[in-house]
């Protein structure tokens, strides 16, 4: 078929063409945007799953939301070893642009604004940056608040007078934060700490954060109470019929349409991850001749779907690994036969090695993304269907 009008979208982050099987994570974002719009209080929101499954997308509808209706906006992507100071602060600067003209006393957001830039201009000497770094902030730094360079008490002080000024406006202030597990402990400890005592004043600004399955557990060893302070909904695969909703919509507009046998086959090998829906989708699209795709389309279509994974999904994961970190992978995907998790301690005894000798390897995987620390002593590849990936390499 023709590729010029083929709908569907692998890639990191890219906007799928329907987004399927995620109206309850849209509702509940709905009702936390009403309540807070009433002066209720509401927790803030974590997305978690694995590599793939469409949190970035999620995360950035649910932004769609707030915008819609008239909140301000503004989204970080956390990275291991970057300080939260200079993107907060202009996620925040964005946020607060977006709200500032329905506000009635301009100086009152000057005052924010030059608040914001003494937050800000204090991540130059935290990390003793040498480069005189401009948040690109007008208004004159405001001394005295928010700056004095203990990053939770600053951020409480920041985010308390940025819900002030949307709550004179009447609206709300979403932050995203995007791999929230990457941020540093102090600032998942500030950030934990900021939306505490936001909620206490059920004051308008949520934090809406995503990330891997031990992103809860990075935030309850920050803060015992994080727990309370979030609420958590696992994204996860999609079920049969949301990804046949996901391939059926886009091609319904395109006047194209597949055999329940050619969806049985697509599901059989996407395994409800959204990801490889829209990869296998896209190859199976290309190879067909006409409507109605059947299931030789996507058998054809599907080695060309597997290499582009292979190199997209996989294996651009596989090469930022170390010999060793491979090593430590490889043994794990031998044990683990569903690609679940495995316990840590079987993986030594593969390895012949001392536990404690695999915790670099282990640690860096960690770093990297690649594996999280499932339930006490499992570790798990945080990319589905890595286990299977590796173990057709070394065959
Ligand atoms: N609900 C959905 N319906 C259909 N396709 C989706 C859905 N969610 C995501 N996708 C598709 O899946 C792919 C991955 O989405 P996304 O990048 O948001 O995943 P992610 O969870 O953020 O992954 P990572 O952990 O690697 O950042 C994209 O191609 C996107 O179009
Ligand atoms: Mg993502």
């Amino acid at each position: 078929m023709d590729p010029v009008r083929n709908p569907y979208a692998p890639g990191a982050g890219q906007r799928p063409p329907e987004l399927a099987g995620r109206e309850k994570q849209l509702t509940a974002f709905d009702v936390v945007l009403e309540r807070i719009a009433r002066g209720r209080p509401e927790r803030s929101v974590v997305l978690t799953g694995l590599r793939g499954v469409g949190k970035t997308v999620l995360l950035n509808h649910l932004r769609s939301l707030a915008i819609a209706k008239s909140w301000g906006t503004g989204k970080i992507e956390a990275r291991p070893d970057q300080g939260l100071r200079r993107p907060l602060s202009s996620a925040l600067h964005m946020a607060v642009r977006e709200i500032a003209a329905g506000h009635p006393d301009p100086e009152s957001v000057d005052y924010f604004l030059g608040v914001l830039k003494s937050f800000a201009l204090r991540a130059t000497a935290d990390k003793g940056m040498r480069e005189r770094w401009q948040p690109g902030i007008d208004a004159p730094a405001v001394k005295g608040r928010a700056d004095s360079g203990d990053i939770e008490i600053d951020l409480v002080e920041l985010l308390v007078d940025a819900a002030g000024l949307a709550r004179d406006v009447g609206v709300g202030i979403a932050l995203f934060i995007d791999e929230m597990q990457d941020l540093d402990p102090d600032d998942v400890s500030a950030i934990c700490g900021a939306c505490h005592e936001l909620s206490q004043d059920a004051a308008p600004l949520i934090v809406v954060g995503a990330g891997l399955p031990h992103l809860p557990a990075v935030l309850s060893a920050s803060k015992s109470y994080s727990e309370r302070l979030f609420t958590y909904h696992r994204i996860d695969r999609l079920d049969r019929e949301a990804a046949d909703h996901a391939l059926i919509a886009p091609a319904e507009r395109e006047d194209v349409e597949f055999t329940h046998e050619a969806l049985d086959v697509l599901y059989e090998m996407a395994d409800g991850y959204p990801y490889f829906v829209q990869a296998y989708g896209k190859a199976t699209w290309d190879v067909a001749a006409a409507s109605p795709i059947t299931p030789d389309d996507v058998r054809v279509g599907s080695p060309d779907a597997e290499e582009e994974l292979a190199v997209g999904f996989f294996g651009s994961r596989y090469e930022r690994a170390t010999p060793a970190e491979r090593e430590y992978m490889r043994a794990m995907a031998e044990l683990s036969g569903d690609d679940g998790p495995v316990p840590t301690s079987k993986i030594a005894v593969e390895l012949g090695r001392k536990p404690a000798s695999l915790s670099p390897a282990r640690d860096g995987l960690i770093k990297k993304g690649l594996i999280y620390s499932a339930e006490r002593g499992f570790i798990g590849f945080t990319v589905p269907h890595f286990g299977k990936y590796l173990r057709a390499q070394t065959d």
